[in-house]
């Protein structure tokens, strides 16, 4: 928890006030400080006095000032007074400049009043997910970033975190494509070199070609039938048919270990992932191979899975599959098909138990897409009943959580697609977005080589893209919009990089002058946007830690936005370099210092790419 917290010691003082106004009531009473509603009556409020006058039969006002008249808020707020009392009973508050002054200056460390958890924990983040053969969409880039940066804010907290990606690699679907490739390489046609895009075509046809017209059969039987092409269309089902049992059989001896066979498995594998983490890296995340804990790793341990559940009565057989009954959930949790085959949901549950109980989570996220949340739900609960999710040796199931996203839209409100109704590219859409700010920065870099002028413009589309996806309300679908991302101005990742460059170069201008910055200088805080800056800055341990708590990383983009906002009103208004007196210059560049290393933390915490100019 951060150290100085003005929330905090009001709520303290504040209790001890209750506590002599109203002894009967005891320690129970809620203090609810909170910022202020209305800044030109106080920096904070408390709103104790309306469910306390509740409880005690009284009117709101009165027991506002027994309160007021029993506070004690030396050396940490200007003394309360009948005049603090506002509408029906708020009680206004105005931070003691010094005291606020001696806050930030506790604040001032090297981990920013945001020291490491007392008793770390460790936290399991599913990320990325991404299936082979296919190439990274637009939906993979929210499971990536996202996930990559709830794991950041646990790391920044001090948990020992670990990211698996649970790469769909497995399965039927998996077999098809490796099926169509062994049956192009026997024919000599295989692509050299294959490549994603390779795959990705191959894929769909493996999968067109193993489902055949079946509909259209049986819907052309129902109205009559046409002789000649109720023919043409057996003929396609006869095919498909034999495709299938080919991929049957791929995957057959795939689970049992033949070399060919597993040889273009693992090709297949590669070249996917090969790709992936390109991306992951591009996107700035911490992604790597050692993430990558694929279904194919749990392959083995299914049978098991089931078996176990089955022995000891946490599963049951209902007409031939094997199922977990949830209480309260109207649709079981299918783990054995009636033709044996595992499920989505095996898998998952055998990821549980080696998340929980190999990994040692205490706590394991899950950020996927919000369409499986009825999925998580199952999984969550029978994991939990058959004891997957609980550590050995502990009493309490560690905290499972589906941290699910919303759907990215494009203008029209519907799925984001391309112009042509396809799915889009990842890397089409970065490409776009970095050729986007390398547009925006015509006219700004002067004197950067057209090298270093990539390099910005790569780091500021990779940072718009991201702050656009995180600062959105996890939740909800939202619109996508490369214009309003890479913009300069308004809630976007490159404002909140351009903020930081200003900060910057206010201290390299410093340095040309000759003026030292002294990090020990006395903080004086005078005018009103002073104060509202550093009651902003004294917010940052909350702000993190709010989002830790409800994997939110858009709490964390909305504070620094706010903290920007905050800093840009005091530099319009406060001189800082050419400040009045030499002790007022000391003290706005310690508030300037603080604030660029809020915003640098805060950012690395969202894991966004910061530029030196722009
Ligand atoms: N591969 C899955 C998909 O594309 C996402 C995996 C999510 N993680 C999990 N443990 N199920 O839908």
């Amino acid at each position: 928890m951060p150290i100085a917290d003005p929330i905090n010691q009001l709520a303290e003082r504040f209790a001890a006030a209750i506590k002599t106004a109203f002894p009967e009531v005891g320690d129970d009473a809620q203090t609810l400080i909170a910022a202020s509603r209305q800044p030109e009556k106080g920096d904070f409020q408390s709103n104790a006095a309306m469910p306390l006058a509740k409880r005690l039969g009284m009117k709101p006002r009165d027991v506002a000032a027994k309160i007021v008249a029993a506070a004690d808020l030396s050396g940490l707020a200007e003394p309360l007074t009948d005049e603090s009392i506002a509408g029906p009973g708020f009680i206004n508050i105005r931070l003691d400049a010094g005291a606020l002054a001696d806050m930030l200056g506790s604040m001032d460390t090297a981990d920013l009043g945001l020291p490491p958890a007392e008793e770390p924990t460790t936290v399991v983040v599913d990320v990325c997910g991404v299936n082979l053969a296919k190439q990274m969409h637009v939906g993979h880039l929210r499971a990536t970033v996202i996930g990559d940066t709830i794991a950041r804010i646990h790391e920044r907290l001090g948990h020992t975190v670990k990211r698996q990606s649970h790469v769909g690699d497995w399965g039927l679907p998996i077999a098809m494509v490796t099926a169509k490739l062994l049956s192009l390489e026997d024919a000599g046609a295989l692509p050299d070199p294959l490549t994603l895009d390779d795959l990705n075509r191959l894929y769909k046809q493996a999968q067109a070609e193993c489902k055949g017209e079946g509909r259209a059969l049986a819907f052309i039987t129902k109205h009559g039938g046409n002789a000649k092409l109720t023919a043409e269309l057996e003929s396609i089902n006869a095919e498909a048919d034999e495709y299938l049992s080919k991929a049957k059989s791929t995957l057959v001896a795939l689970q049992g270990g033949d070399q060919r066979v597993h040889a273009m498995w693992r090709r297949l594998y590669d070249i996917t992932m090969e790709a992936c983490l390109a991306q992951c890296a591009r996107l700035h995340t911490m992604i790597t191979d050692d993430d990558s804990a694929g279904e194919s790793t749990y392959a083995t341990e299914l049978a098991g899975v089931v078996d176990d559940l089955l022995a000891r009565g946490v599963a049951e057989e209902s007409d031939g599959a094997v199922v977990v009954r949830i209480e309260g959930l109207a649709e079981p949790c299918l783990i054995r098909k009636s033709d044996g085959g595992f499920l989505y949901a095996t898998t998952d549950m055998a990821a549980i138990r080696r998340r929980v109980q190999q990994l040692g989570a205490d706590q394991v996220i899950y950020c996927v897409d919000a369409r499986q949340s009825l999925h998580f739900k199952q999984v969550f609960a029978a994991a939990t009943m058959a004891g997957y999710a609980t550590k050995p040796g502990m009493a309490d199931p560690a905290r499972l959580e589906h941290a699910a996203f919303g759907t990215i839209l494009g203008e029209d409100n519907r799925p984001f697609k391309t112009r042509s109704g396809e799915t889009v590219k990842l890397v089409d859409l970065l490409d776009e977005a970095v050729a986007r700010a390398g547009g925006a920065l015509e006219g700004r870099t002067h004197g950067l080589s057209p090298a270093e002028q990539a390099t910005v413009a790569e780091a500021i589309g990779i940072a718009a893209i991201k702050y656009a996806d995180l600062s959105n309300d996890r939740v909800k679908d939202y619109v996508f919009s490369y214009d309003r991302m890479v913009a300069f101005e308004g809630n976007t990742g490159p404002y909140l990089l351009y903020a930081l460059v200003r900060i910057k170069s206010l201290f390299a201008k410093a340095e040309r002058e000759g003026i030292a910055f002294d990090a020990s200088a006395v903080i004086r805080l005078d005018a009103p946007e002073e104060i509202n800056l550093a009651l902003e800055l004294l917010r940052y341990g909350k702000a993190v830690a709010a989002a830790a708590e409800s994997s939110e990383p858009h709490r964390l983009c909305a504070y620094l936005y706010d903290l920007c906002t905050a800093y840009s009103s005091f530099y319009d208004k406060c001189h800082v370099l050419n400040a009045d007196t030499e002790s007022t210059r000391a003290s706005r560049m310690r508030l300037c210092d603080l604030t660029g290393r809020v915003l640098a933390d805060g950012l690395a915490t969202l894991g966004m790419p910061t530029v030196e100019r722009m």
